[in-house]
C-alpha cells in the first residue's frame, strides 16, 4: 500500500545537508513497520516525506498506486486530512479543547453531521479505554491518556495509514506498553497500515517489522516471527551492532 521508492533529501543551505540516500521501501496494507536509529539518522525527514509534510529533494512516495507530492496543495491537504492519521511525541492536542473536542477534529474539518462524529467518538472512546475523560480538557488527564486521545484522534476518521514519530517518548514504561497495546489493537482490528518511529526497543518489539537506518541509509530489518521477547532481543542486538550513540537507546526497557 505504500512505496518509498529511491528517496533521497538534501536540506539545502549555506552548507547543504543530504539526510536521506537512497531509500527504499514497500509495506503492505495491515503491515505495522518500525523505524528506528541513532539521533539524526533521518528517521523523521523520512516519516515526514511519508507524511507529505515534507517533499523529497529526489525519488518518489506511492501511497495505494498515487504520488501525494504530484497532488494540488488544496488536493493534499484533503489527502492528508482523509487518508493519514498522526501521532507525535508532544500529542499535539489543543488545550482549551476537551477530549472529545479533539478526538473529532478531523471530523469537524470535513463537516461530517454531529450525530455520526458523536458515535464515532463514543465507540472509539470505549475500545481505546477513555469513555469517562471525554468531557475533560488535556491539563486535567495524565500523559497516558492524553496520548489515548491522540491515538483516537489519529484514528477517529479510519486513515489508511498511521504515522506516528516517538509517540511513546513523554510517556513512563506503563503508559507507553499501554500506548503500543493500543496501536496494535487498531492494526490488527481494522487492518490499519502503521509506521512508528521510535528510540524504545520495548515499543518497536510490537511492531510486524523494523528497519534501522544510519547516515540516512537503510542499515537492516528485522521481522517478529512468533515472540516478541525474541524480537525485542534481536531489536537490542541490531542497535548495539549498529553502535552509534549510546545515549540514543537509553529508553531500553524489559
Ligand atoms: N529543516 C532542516 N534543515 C536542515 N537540516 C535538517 C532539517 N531537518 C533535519 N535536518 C538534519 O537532518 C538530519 C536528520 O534529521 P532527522 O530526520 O530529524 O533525524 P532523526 O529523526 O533520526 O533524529 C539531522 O542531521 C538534522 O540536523
Ligand atoms: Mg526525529
Amino acid at each position: 500500500m505504500l512505496k518509498v521508492n529511491n528517496i533521497s533529501k538534501v536540506y539545502e543551505g549555506k552548507i547543504p545537508y543530504r539526510a536521506l540516500t537512497d531509500i527504499n521501501i514497500s509495506v503492505d496494507k495491515g503491515e505495522f513497520v518500525g523505524i528506528m536509529g541513532p539521533s539524526g539518522s533521518g528517521k523523521t525527514t523520512l516519516l515526514n516525506t511519508i507524511a507529505t509534510i515534507d517533499e523529497p529533494t529526489t525519488g518518489e512516495i506511492e501511497i495505494e498506486g498515487k504520488n501525494p507530492h504530484a497532488l494540488s496543495r488544496k488536493q493534499l491537504a484533503i489527502f492528508r486530512r482523509r487518508e493519514l492519521g498522526f501521532v507525535f511525541q508532544d500529542f499535539n492536542l489543543l488545550h482549551t479543547l476537551t477530549v472529545e473536542e479533539n478526538i473529532v477534529l478531523p471530523l469537524t474539518l470535513d463537516q461530517k453531521p454531529v450525530k455520526e462524529m458523536k458515535e464515532k467518538v463514543a465507540k472509539i472512546a470505549e475500545t481505546l479505554g477513555i469513555s469517562d475523560i471525554l468531557p475533560k480538557r488535556t491539563y486535567e488527564i495524565s500523559g497516558g491518556q492524553i496520548q489515548r486521545a491522540a491515538v483516537a484522534r489519529a484514528m477517529i476518521h479510519d486513515p489508511k495509514l498511521v504515522l506516528a514519530d516517538e509517540p511513546t517518548g513523554n510517556l513512563d514504561s506503563k503508559a507507553s506498553k499501554d500506548v503500543m497495546e493500543l496501536l496494535t489493537l487498531m492494526n490488527e482490528q481494522l487492518q490499519t497500515t502503521m509506521i512508528l518511529v521510535t528510540h524504545d526497543a520495548q515499543a518497536a518489539s510490537y511492531c510486524d517489522r523494523v528497519l534501522f537506518i544510519r547516515d540516512g541509509s537503510l542499515y537492516s530489518e528485522i521481522y517478529k516471527g512468533d515472540s516478541r521477547q525474541v524480537f525485542f532481543q534481536k531489536i537490542i542486538d541490531t542497535l548495539s551492532l549498529m553502535g552509534g550513540n549510546d545515549n540514543d537507546f537509553s529508553s531500553v526497557r524489559i
